[in-house]
Parts: structure tokens; C-alpha cells; sequence
């Protein structure tokens, strides 16, 4: 049985732990918490201990660290996690910075570390089958992807001030799926973006309204909207067109309850934000490790998927702030 550390337990760490524990492959031994309520609180629900980041990583009786600390934590506790022999799963992004990100995956590719990225959109049920149907090649070639990503509602605007932008923190999702779904790097990046959901997000250098486009080296094109703001609840919506047909997969609703009048048809609203539409897929991202770990595989998404949506992420606020199209190492 894999033994975790948990580290963070605040929203997503509460969720990641919970699938730990009730998993019946492997257990949360210790959670830690800036907060000790936060940490004492989720321990007495999943069985674990309490102790310190430090104490944890250091802990014999602890195969996996579980990271689910804010973005600036990551990298150095990716490093100390692989220095001490730990495989790792860690939340998106690895940090904000490239270089960091680079320094970071040097330390793991010396210590030979298994590590894996939540980019979870990979493990929803709906988009998993749809990239694998692309693989077999159920439409042909790959053409142009369409990703539409929009939150039901803004953050407040303090929490933008420390995120790394709306490319950064939000869209490095639909960046991963991107190339995910396409299977090439993309090369080039045009980003337009304006703060037209609330003024208080522009006055902090960001946007909450954004659109990319971007092509591979042999031409495959990928469009990304996004929105802080969607009046009927989490808009998740990707097409796939392909030289023999294309392939969708749409918003999941409350129930599949329609109703019909004289006024036409009315559907439920969609599930309203992230950890309830992307609750199985946190739960699969999980196992997914787990499983890896147990079999000695290697676990996918990896740190060069982390990074590689990082560089896109940069290239699109880059983009955005120049008003140019930027290119992609
Ligand atoms: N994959 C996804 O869909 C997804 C969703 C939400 C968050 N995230 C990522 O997960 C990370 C955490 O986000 P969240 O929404 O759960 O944040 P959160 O603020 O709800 O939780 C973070 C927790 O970490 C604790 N903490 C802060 N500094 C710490 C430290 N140095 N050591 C130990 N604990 C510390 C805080 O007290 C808090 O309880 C972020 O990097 C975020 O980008 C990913």
C-alpha cells in the first residue's frame, strides 16, 4: 500500500486526499498545513497524522508526496521531495517561472524521480475517450482544435495580483489539452485579451477575457477562448475536426432532465465549477499515479508536459501584452 504525504489542505488537497483514502491501493500517512486546523481537520477525516512540510518529506514511512500548496511552493518542494527519494505528484503549474521550472526538472532528472503534473482534464472520462478515438484515428488527421474554457464567475481581484495572469493560472489547462489533443508542440502563439468581466482585473494587469491561437510546425491550428465569467455556470467544450470528421464533447448537466413547452426545450444548468465537473477526472489523475507508482511505469502527464505549457502560457501573455505573435522554443 503507497503511503502519501499530503501536502496542502485547502480545496484541491482536500479532494486529492480524499480520493487517497478511499482508494484501497494506498493511504494519506501525513498532512501538512500552514494552517493547523486546516491540516488536523482533514487528518481526522482521511486517518492521517499531522506533521511538518519538512518532517514529511523526510519521513521513512512515506513513499509519495501529494503537493497541493500554492504555486509558489511547488518547485522547491518538488526538489526536496526528490532529493529524499519521493515519488511526487504535484499540482498544475509547476511555477510560474520557465527558469525555475528547467532548474526544478534538473534536480529530478538527476535523482531520477517519478513525477507527474495535475493537468486533470487529461482524466475526464469524456476528453480521455475523445483523445483516444483522435489516436486511433476515428476522424484522420488532426486539423484544428477547439477549446472553450469559461469560469462561472470571477475571482476577486486580489487573488489575480499573486495567480501569474489569466494565461498563467487559468488557460495552462487548456494549453495542456491542447497539445494533448493535437499530439504536436506548438511553435506559434497570438493571444488577444481584454478586462471587460470587471475593471478591478485590468487595473491589476490582467485580463479575464482572452483568446489564443496557435500552429504546429506542420501547420495544425488550435483556437483556446476563455472567460471569467459564464451566467450559466462552468462552459467546458472541446471540438476536434480531423481530414475524415470531427469529434465533440459538451457541457455535462445537472440531470438529463429536458423539458419541453410551447417555448421549446430546456435542459438543467451545468455543473457548476471545477470539483464537481472535474470530479472523477481529480479521482482518475490520482489512480492514474497510484497505479503507476505500484507497476514501476512512468507516470503521464510528466514535468516536460509542465513546463512545455508554461512556455505556451509565457508566449500567450507575451503575446497579449505586444500585441504580436510570439514564437516557442
Ligand atoms: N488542477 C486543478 O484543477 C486545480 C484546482 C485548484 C487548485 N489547483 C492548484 O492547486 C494549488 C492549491 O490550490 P487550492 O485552490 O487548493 O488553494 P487553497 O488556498 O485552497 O489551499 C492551499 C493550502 O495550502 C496551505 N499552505 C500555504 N502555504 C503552505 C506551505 N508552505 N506549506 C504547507 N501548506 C501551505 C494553505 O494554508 C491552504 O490550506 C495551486 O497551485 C493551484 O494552482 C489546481
Amino acid at each position: 500500500m503507497l503511503r502519501f504525504g499530503v501536502l496542502g489542505a485547502g480545496r484541491i488537497g482536500k479532494v486529492h486526499a480524499r480520493t487517497i483514502a478511499a482508494s484501497g491501493k494506498a493511504k494519506v500517512a501525513y498532512i501538512a498545513d500552514a494552517m493547523p486546523k486546516a491540516a488536523a481537520d482533514l487528518a481526522a477525516e482521511v486517518g492521517a497524522k499531522v506533521a511538518s512540510v519538512e518532517e514529511i518529506i523526510a519521513a521513512k514511512d512515506v513513499d509519495a508526496i501529494l503537493i497541493a500548496t500554492p504555486t509558489p511552493f511547488h518547485a522547491d518542494q518538488i526538489e526536496a521531495a526528490s532529493n529524499a527519494g519521493k515519488s511526487i505528484l504535484c499540482e498544475k503549474p509547476v511555477s510560474l517561472s520557465v527558469e525555475r521550472i528547467e532548474q526544478c526538472l534538473k534536480v529530478v532528472e538527476k535523482n531520477r524521480t517519478t513525477l507527474m503534473i495535475g493537468f486533470n482534464r487529461r482524466f475526464d472520462p469524456n476528453f480521455a475517450a475523445l483523445q483516444k478515438r483522435l489516436r486511433e484515428g476515428a476522424v484522420g488527421n488532426v486539423e484544428l482544435a477547439t477549446i472553450i474554457s469559461c469560469d462561472p464567475a470571477p475571482p476577486p481581484p486580489e487573488y489575480v495580483k499573486s495567480s501569474g495572469g489569466i494565461f498563467r493560472d487559468m488557460m495552462i489547462h487548456d494549453l495542456d489539452l491542447a497539445r494533448f489533443l493535437v499530439g504536436e508542440e506548438f511553435v506559434t502563439v497570438t493571444a488577444l485579451g481584454a478586462a471587460l468581466v470587471d475593471p478591478r482585473i485590468g487595473d491589476e494587469g490582467d485580463c479575464d477575457t482572452a483568446a489564443v491561437q496557435m500552429q504546429t510546425a506542420s501547420g495544425k491550428i488550435a483556437v483556446i477562448t476563455n472567460s471569467r465569467r459564464a451566467a450559466y455556470g462552468y462552459d467546458q467544450r472541446i471540438e476536434v475536426h480531423g481530414s475524415k470528421g470531427m469529434l465533440r464533447a459538451g457541457n455535462i448537466h445537472n440531470t438529463t432532465v429536458e423539458a419541453a413547452t410551447a417555448d421549446g426545450f430546456r435542459a438543467d444548468p451545468i455543473l457548476h465549477f471545477f470539483t464537481e465537473r472535474y470530479g472523477q477526472a481529480y479521482a482518475n489523475e490520482v489512480l492514474s499515479f497510484i497505479d503507476a507508482v505500484a507497476s514501476g511505469k512512468t507516470p503521464s502527464p510528466s514535468g516536460h508536459d509542465g513546463l512545455q505549457a508554461q512556455k505556451l502560457a509565457d508566449a500567450a501573455t507575451l503575446s497579449w501584452q505586444t500585441g504580436k505573435p510570439q514564437k516557442v522554443s
